[in-house]
């Protein structure tokens, strides 16, 4: 008989453990992944929006996920609901069917999802004629094989799983919004592509100091994240994207790593701002396995915020100070149910514990505003 080396030994006598104890096989053979008992402080994190915006009863996204998670819903099927209100609020000009359209004026959203336990994930960007993409973004997850949907694509597969589809969807303040951003880049058409892009920018960062664009819509997004009482961790990322974006461009919230990563032993993160900056970086996995290696959330979330403002390095993307001059801002909680807000200018976070839903500041790493 042939003798066992250390590994092979190993390998034989936990498959005959885990068949003992009955633990089934999958198609590819291997028992699946054995979650040991845990428990958490139970919590959900969010972008501030997390906690503005209100459903008929009042309640505010963070408020709802709690009560849905702690009541013993999918910790995912509560975030999901806790995000529609968002998306579904008229004056939320950066997440959801209301959002600021593309620079032809067509609203294409992004959202991407990840379950914890389940070790699943969806996305779609680029999606037209939905009102709230998270939902998608977890059909894709529970029902295909596939990851992230995109343009028509994303949109057929949704009007299939029986989502509405509504041609040309479009919030009159945000089609009201386009028609004076167009008005102020019209004389642009005549400069070169590049000097186009910048313009485009611009006009619309000129706007936001105006105070005619919320500075928090321009990048709007809504990133959500919870821990139930089991120590179950999964988060939703949802947004209408980069105002004024050429059409096409998906940020960082459909990407998983950037907008959002989740894992279901160390915790999650996400993004709202600039994406980007985060694509570049793939924070929200830096920040994950940061965590992993023990960091609190909020160093954690400092790590990929100085690894972004060093990585930033073209003087168009930097204010007199030399600093990033855009936002960017993550949402981050590990297993035990610690969390933190923590954002490259001063802003505010959502949260709801056992306290209640609360509006808090976050840890910046820079003070003041990013221009
Ligand atoms: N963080 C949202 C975006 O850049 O699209």
């Amino acid at each position: 008989m042939k003798k066992l080396n250390r590994r092979e030994f190993v390998q034989t006598t936990t498959a005959v453990a885990a068949a003992a104890v009955g633990v089934p096989k999958t198609v590819f053979g291997q028992a699946p992944t054995m979650m040991t008992p845990k428990s958490a402080r139970p919590c959900v994190v969010a972008s501030s929006n997390g906690n503005r915006s209100k459903d008929a009863d009042g309640v505010t996204c963070v408020a709802k996920a709690f009560k849905m998670m702690t009541g013993g819903a999918d910790v995912l099927d509560a975030l999901v609901a806790g995000v529609s209100i968002v998306e579904l609020d008229p004056n939320q000009t950066g997440v959801g069917w209301s959002g600021l359209p593309d620079a032809e004026g067509v609203v294409q959203l992004d959202a991407s999802c990840m379950h914890g336990p389940k070790k699943r994930a969806g996305a779609v960007a680029g999606i037209e004629g939905v009102r709230a993409p998270a939902r998608v973004a977890q059909l894709v997850a529970d029902e295909t094989d596939h990851h992230l949907l995109v343009g028509k694509g994303a949109q057929d597969f949704a009007r299939a799983m029986g989502i509405k589809i509504e041609e040309g969807l479009i919030n009159e303040n945000a089609r009201k919004q386009w028609l004076e951003w167009k008005r102020r880049t019209d004389p642009l058409h005549y400069l070169s592509p590049k000097e186009r892009a910048q313009a485009w920018y611009d006009a619309g960062i000129q706007m936001v100091r105006e105070g005619l664009i919320d500075g928090e819509h321009f990048w709007g997004t809504i990133n959500c994240d919870g821990v139930n009482p089991k120590g179950e961790i999964c988060g939703v990322t949802t947004t209408s994207g980069l105002a004024w974006k050429i059409p096409g461009r998906a940020g960082d919230s459909p990407i998983l790593g950037a907008g959002l990563y989740v894992d279901g032993d160390v915790g999650a993160a996400g993004s709202t701002g600039r994406g980007e900056a985060n694509l570049y970086n793939l924070s929200s996995f830096l920040i994950v396995e940061e965590m992993r290696r023990g960091a609190h959330p909020k160093d954690a979330a400092m790590t990929a915020l100085k690894r972004v403002a060093k990585n930033t390095i073209e003087k168009r993307l930097l204010n007199a100070k030399g600093q990033p001059n855009f936002g960017l801002s993550f949402y981050v909680l590990n297993a035990k149910g610690e969390y933190a807000g923590a954002s490259m200018y001063e802003g505010t976070y959502a949260v709801c514990t056992e306290k209640g839903p609360e509006t808090l500041k976050s840890d910046a790493l820079y003070e003041g505003r990013p221009t």
